[in-house]
């Protein structure tokens, strides 16, 4: 992890601290209330947040909740007590079983079938052969551990198809669907049509503070609404964080197609260069993966001296690979990392080895 106690001027890191000081996002809020504005109720930023995503995605309602992780285990809970099955299918770096302490079975009681290989995208083949009743599946879109990768379109229709005619449920995971729809290049609301629950997040791309929404039609969003509240998530007053969200919704969807393209150019420069690789080749979304040939530990403390020294966050995390000494990290484009020109990543990402070499050969035991 970055140490961000340190300054950070610029960022690779679509989250870094730089455009999320509070006073730039109250300022950015206070522009959208004037003294009527209410704190709830069906003129509240709350309901108009939840009508103009319904409205964005074609479904009848959209809820807020507090956190994707929340929504989307309650869609999948609804999904399975209607249909008396407690199997889910996913891709096996779902941000389900990564990222949630399954809490899909420990708060749920819910299964997950693992569902398509570790790196590569689930295929209408891996679906087939489940063999056994699923209450829902997961497509997670795109799938961000993995570079962002996406399925081709007639692809998805075709495994939604599959699984729907088993009387499963179709649930997107849309964290980053603003990215999606950039390759995809259909209007939302037909991406959305072939889920019947769609999952949107409120502070990624839409740069909003925290929080998520959960669309469906009204009956399925009336009984998440009953989860909802079971398990704490019914807040009042979240006005804050529908404000922060609705500050960049109007903007967001033309302004998405030039981050692709500039993830496109700085994946092509750091291919071209040579030294690191870029995937996926090029890009399909504004996300991608930048994997080194160096030792995880190596480059973590190389990525702390160089935000030491020029003030630049170049990632959240870095993974290691499952070839020994090698690891990853995540680029997604949004307004930090479109102040980069491709060839400053490249000279970033060689400073990032060479800096990384250092510190490997001081660890190597001395020899004569
Ligand atoms: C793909 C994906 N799904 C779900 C979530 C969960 O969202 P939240 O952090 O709001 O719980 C995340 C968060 O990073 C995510 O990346």
């Amino acid at each position: 992890m970055v140490d961000t106690s340190r300054p950070v001027r610029r960022a690779l890191f679509l989250h870094s601290p730089v455009r999320r000081k509070p006073r730039v996002v109250l300022e950015q809020m206070l522009a959208l209330v004037d003294d009527d504005t209410p704190a709830d109720g069906p003129e509240g930023p709350v309901a108009v947040l939840e009508r103009r995503l319904a409205g964005l995605l074609g479904k009848e309602q959209a809820l807020f909740f507090p956190s994707g992780t929340m929504a989307q285990q309650t869609a999948l809970r609804v999904h399975a007590d209607r249909r008396g099955r407690r199997t889910f299918a996913a891709h096996p770096q779902s941000h389900l079983d990564v990222w949630e302490e399954q809490g899909y079975n420990a708060v749920h009681d819910l299964r997950l079938h693992r569902t398509g290989d570790l790196h590569e995208l689930m295929t209408v083949q891996d679906l087939a052969a489940i063999g056994e009743p699923l209450a829902a599946a997961v497509w997670e879109l795109p799938q961000r551990d993995i570079g962002g990768l996406l399925p081709e379109w007639d692809d998805l229709c075709e495994q939604v198809a599959l699984v729907r005619g088993t009387g499963a449920a179709a649930h997107l995971d849309g964290a980053r669907l603003w990215e999606a729809q950039t390759y995809y290049r259909r209007p939302f609301d037909e991406i959305a049509a072939q889920f019947d629950t769609v999952y949107l997040s409120l502070y990624k791309s839409l740069q909003g503070v925290r929080g998520a929404v959960l669309a469906s039609d009204a009956a399925t969003v009336a009984e998440a609404g009953v989860w909802r509240q079971r398990l704490g998530g019914g807040i009042r007053d979240a006005w804050p964080l529908a404000l922060a969200a609705l500050v960049h919704l109007d903007g967001l969807a033309d302004e998405m197609p030039a981050y692709r393209e500039h993830a496109i150019a700085i994946a092509a420069a750091i291919n071209q260069d040579g030294a690191a690789r870029a995937y996926p080749d090029p890009p399909q979304t504004p996300l991608f993966h930048i994997h080194l040939p160096a030792d995880r530990r190596a480059v973590e403390q190389a990525g702390q001296a160089i935000l030491a020294e020029h003030g630049i966050q170049l990632w959240g995390r870095v993974r290691s690979a499952s070839e020994p000494g090698r690891c990853a990290f995540e680029v997604s484009v949004g307004e930090n990392a479109m102040e980069f020109t491709p060839d400053e990543v490249v000279d970033l990402v060689r400073e990032v080895l060479t800096r990384a070499a250092v510190v490997a050969d001081g660890r190597r035991p001395e020899t004569d």
